[in-house]
C-alpha cells in the first residue's frame, strides 16, 4: 500500500549568491513497510530530502512538487498539524542530532519527554513505555537512568532510535545512522533496523552515503546525483545490473578504514556546486562515458525493469 508519494519535488536553500538547488526535481513512492536506501556522496542532497518531508528546511524552502502521505498533501498542512505529523507519522533522526542526546538528562527521561510533548501519556506510562522502547532497541530497561555518557555509541545510536519510535510513526527517516561508529556496532544498527521494521511494520527510509550499508538493509534504493533522482530500483536489480555510471562507481569503490569514501573509482573530482548546477546531465563533466549529448540534454529517468529505472543517455528505451 502507498504510505508516501514524492512528484517533482524541489526544495532550494536561498542564499546571498542565489538558489541552491539541493533536491531539484525528485519523484519516489515508499510502500508501507518499505525499506527505501537514500544514496550519493555528500552534498547530493540526500538530508535536505529527509527534512523536506517533515517540511524542517532551514534556509530554504519546498518550491515545487508535491509530498502525499496517504494521499493528503503535507505541503499544505497547519502548523497544528504539522506537529501532529512530526513523530506521531514520520520521525527523522538526524544527522546532527545522530548520537547527540542531551548530556544532563537520563535517556529514559529524554524518550518520556518526546513522548509527553508529543501525546496525553501520564509520566507512569510515558516510563513504562520508555523501557519497553529501550528494550524493543535491545537495551536493558535498567539503564534508562543512565546518563548517554554512560552509554555507548551503539548503544547511544539505538536510544536515538527508541526515541524516534516512540509515537508509533508509519516511517522513521534516519539519516546517516551508523557513519561515526565501527564496523562491528554499525552492523548491529543494521541489523536492528531491520528487525523493528519487520516487527513493527514501520517504513523506514536510511539515508547513507555507503551503498553497502543500504544493500544490507533495504528493499529499494534511490541514487541521488546533484539534486536528482540518477538512478532508483529494487536492491537486487540495482546491484546486480547498475546502469548509471555513477551508480557503477558507488559500488566499486569502498570506504576506508576511518569509514570515508576515498575518491570513487572512474569519477573525478567531486558533486557539483547546486548553485549553478552543469547543464544537460549534472554528472557529465566527471563522467568517464561522456558524449555530447550529455553536456546539453538532461536525461529522463527510463523504465529498465519492472522496479528499476536510470537517467543516463546511454540507457535507452526499454533499458537498452
Ligand atoms: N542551509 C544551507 N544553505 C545553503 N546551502 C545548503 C544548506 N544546507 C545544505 N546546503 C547545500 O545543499 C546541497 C545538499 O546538501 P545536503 O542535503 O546536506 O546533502 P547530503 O545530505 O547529500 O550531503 C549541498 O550542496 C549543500 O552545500
Ligand atoms: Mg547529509
Amino acid at each position: 500500500m502507498g504510505l508516501l508519494s514524492v512528484e517533482d519535488l524541489k526544495t532550494y536553500y536561498f542564499t546571498g549568491a542565489g538558489q541552491v538547488k539541493a533536491v531539484d526535481g525528485v519523484s519516489f513512492t515508499l510502500d508501507k513497510g518499505e525499506s527505501l536506501g537514500i544514496a550519493g556522496e555528500s552534498g547530493c542532497g540526500k538530508s535536505t530530502l529527509g527534512l523536506s518531508l517533515i517540511r524542517l528546511v532551514k534556509g530554504g524552502g519546498i518550491v515545487g512538487g508535491e509530498i502525499k502521505l496517504y494521499d493528503k498533501s503535507l505541503l499544505t498542512l497547519s502548523d497544528r498539524e504539522l506537529n501532529e505529523l512530526r513523530w506521531k507519522r514520520i520521525s527523522l533522526i538526524s544527522q546532527a542530532a545522530m548520537g547527540a542526546l542531551n548530556p544532563v538528562y537520563s535517556v529514559g527521561a529524554q524518550i518520556v519527554e518526546a513522548i509527553r510533548a508529543h501525546s496525553e501519556a501520564s509520566k507512569k506510562s510515558a516510563w513504562e513505555r520508555a523501557r519497553s522502547l529501550l528494550r524493543e532497541v535491545d537495551i536493558d530497561p535498567m539503564r534508562a537512568t543512565n546518563y548517554p555518557h554512560e552509554l555507548s555509541g551503539g548503544m547511544r545510536q539505538r536510544a536515538m532510535i527508541a526515541m524516534a519510535l516512540a509515537l508509533e510513526p508509519d516511517l522513521v527517516i534516519a539519516d546517516e545512522p551508523t557513519t561515526a561508529l565501527d564496523v562491528v556496532t554499525q552492523a548491529q544498527v543494521i541489523n536492528l533496523l531491520k528487525t523493528l521494521r519487520q516487527r513493527l511494520k514501520v517504513s523506514i527510509m536510511l539515508i547513507s552515503h555507503d551503498l553497502s550499508i543500504l544493500g544490507q538493509a533495504c528493499n529499494r534504493v534511490i541514487i541521488m546525483y546533484a539534486g536528482k533522482v540518477a538512478e532508483v530500483g529494487d536492491v537486487n536489480s540495482l546491484f546486480r545490473h547498475p546502469r548509471h555510471p555513477y551508480t557503477k562507481a558507488l559500488l566499486t569503490s569502498f570506504p576506508d578504514i576511518k569509514g570515508e569514501r576515498k575518491a570513487l573509482t572512474g569519477l573525478s573530482g567531486s558533486p557539483p556546486d547546486l548553485l549553478n548546477p552543469p547543464a544537460g546531465c549534472r554528472l557529465h563533466p566527471r563522467c568517464p562515458a561522456v558524449m555530447d549529448i550529455c553536456g546539453k540534454d538532461e536525461p529522463r529517468l527510463v523504465q529498465i525493469s519492472e522496479d528499476h529505472q536510470a537517467a543516463c543517455h546511454l540507457v535507452g528505451e526499454g533499458g537498452r
